[in-house]
């Protein structure tokens, strides 16, 4: 068995999870026949689909898609609503501190509704074109964000591994170094996605981090994180990277922390939220010395955008959620069982014979589609992705598609598909939602499928083939 999924914590069987249900929602029953209409409605589009009908598992996302603890609920109930200061902004900025190490001392805060809202303040607001912002790897809302202000958002993941391939998500630190040396004046900061969602949501090691801090400080730039899956990140250096076995997650945490000078997050993640996000800048950050007047145009962004800086577009009990789940997710127990979880996922799948991405992240498992078709007549622009998404609606099963469709473009001029270089289905895994059984049923279906895979459609877009963001908009037909 590979390395990485010997390492899971549901290979022992009979292994307690960190919880139990308190609260339930039980599903109606469909038909394959009601599925097969409310998917002819919805173009095949899994976006589109209505999430009732889904009783064999929606892994279309992690974000937003957590069920709440009970202790999130109770202290959503003292959600305070008032427009200024509420009550639960100075619980959010004291858990902040003991979550993150950050003090509103020496850091700026800005609260937005979501990430992307944090994302889109930024990037509008550090400059225009010319920037070249190096990644180990851009999420898709935040390559646009920053490609909508004319900045080159720069993927440089590093590719070979010689140590501790567990860290898939590390930049290549010759390529940054190289960047750093060519575009000395127009680099405002190096992102590093923890983990790296497009990547495959893949950690990014402790030691890569470090070094990153060290080039930022050599060329006199800032270190920011993507921190979307900051305790994920934290436990798989815990488990997996030498040196740092005996901390705590919190200790993790904090050493992260320490090495930015900031952050965007979505708070939709490992915030264990439904809504809300966050920028988080050191008064200190190079960034803030190069452009000083930024902490005041963020802060009036924010005003002109969200509403007053204390609530930043969430609400009370939006607010009470993210400190309570800010609290829960450095908790180990709850680490282990959840990427305990996903891990298991993945290797039920790797036993079935299903080709996915190794070594399996901390949040999602991603199945190689080209590699699923291998052999087959399929070929990148029938979107062989789509329709394996498609067609396991009908099981009431929801996926993905982050490959050819997702990421691909037309050319109306030529009449061609330009073809991206990764072509994934995503199973992203909802926090606290699903148990082992669940996922053993996704996974059972889509190796109904890969056994017939010679047999199935393609899958031909009817419209939006041409559109931006276009598999959030697009309609298919399948064709036998
Ligand atoms: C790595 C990463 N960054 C940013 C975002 C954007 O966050 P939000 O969905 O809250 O706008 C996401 C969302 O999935 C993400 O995965």
């Amino acid at each position: 068995m590979p390395k990485e999924l010997a390492l899971t914590r549901f290979d022992t069987p009979h292994v307690p999870r960190p919880h139990v249900n308190a609260i339930v929602r039980p599903h109606h029953f469909f038909s394959p026949e009601d599925r097969r209409r409310a998917a002819l409605i919805a173009g095949w589009n899994v976006f589109q689909f209505p999430s009732e009908m889904l009783q064999g598992g929606d892994l279309l996302s992690d974000s937003g898609t957590t069920t709440l603890t009970l202790e999130q609920l109770s202290a959503m109930v003292l959600g305070d609503e008032a427009y200024g200061s509420n009550w639960g902004y100075f619980q959010l900025l004291e858990t902040f501190e003991k979550t993150f190490g950050i003090s509103q001392k020496t850091w700026n805060i800005y609260l937005f509704h979501q990430g992307r809202a944090a994302e889109h303040a930024l990037y509008s607001h550090i400059g225009k074109s010319g920037l070249v912002i190096p990644s180990n790897g851009f999420f898709d809302t935040t390559r646009a964000n920053a490609e909508a202000n004319g900045i080159r958002a720069l993927d440089i993941p590093r590719v070979r591994y010689t140590k501790n391939e567990i860290f898939g998500g590390d930049i290549d630190l010759v390529e940054l170094e190289r960047t750093l040396k060519t575009h000395t004046a127009s680099v405002p900061f190096v992102l590093l996605t923890i983990t790296n969602n497009t990547g495959g949501g893949q950690p990014v090691s402790m030691e890569n981090i470090q070094e990153v801090r060290t080039l930022c400080k050599r060329y006199k730039t800032s270190l920011f994180l993507d921190a979307c899956r900051f305790a994920e990140n934290a436990w798989f250096i815990k488990r997996h990277e030498a040196g740092h076995a005996q901390k705590s997650i919190s200790k993790i945490v904090h050493d992260m922390f320490s090495l930015c000078d900031g952050f965007t997050i979505s708070l939709k993640k490992d915030g264990l939220s439904h809504m809300g996000g966050a920028l988080v800048i050191r008064n200190s950050a190079p960034l803030l010395k190069h452009k000083p007047q930024l902490a005041e145009e963020l802060r009036d962004h924010q005003i002109l955008t969200e509403g007053h800086p204390t609530y930043g577009g969430m609400t009370g009990r939006d607010i009470m959620s993210a400190v309570e789940g800010l609290r829960h997710v450095v908790d180990e127990h709850y680490l282990e069982g959840r990427i305990g979880l996903v891990h298991d996922f993945g290797s039920y799948l790797a036993k079935l014979g299903i080709p996915i991405v190794k070594p399996v992240g901390g949040h999602a498992v991603y199945i190689d589609v080209d590699r699923f078709f291998a052999g087959t007549k399929m070929k990148r622009e029938d979107f062989g992705g789509i329709s394996l998404t498609a067609l396991l609606l009908l099981k009431g099963v929801r996926l993905c598609e982050l490959g050819a469709f997702a990421f691909g473009t037309y050319d109306s001029k030529a009449k061609k598909d330009v073809l991206p270089p990764k072509n994934y289905v995503r199973a992203a895994v909802p926090r606290n939602k699903y148990e082992q059984n669940d996922l053993y049923y996704v996974a059972d279906c889509i190796k109904g499928l890969f056994e017939n895979r010679e047999k199935l459609p393609r899958a031909v877009p009817t419209y939006g083939r041409d559109k931006t963001l276009r598999h959030f908009k697009a309609r298919f037909r399948l064709e036998w």
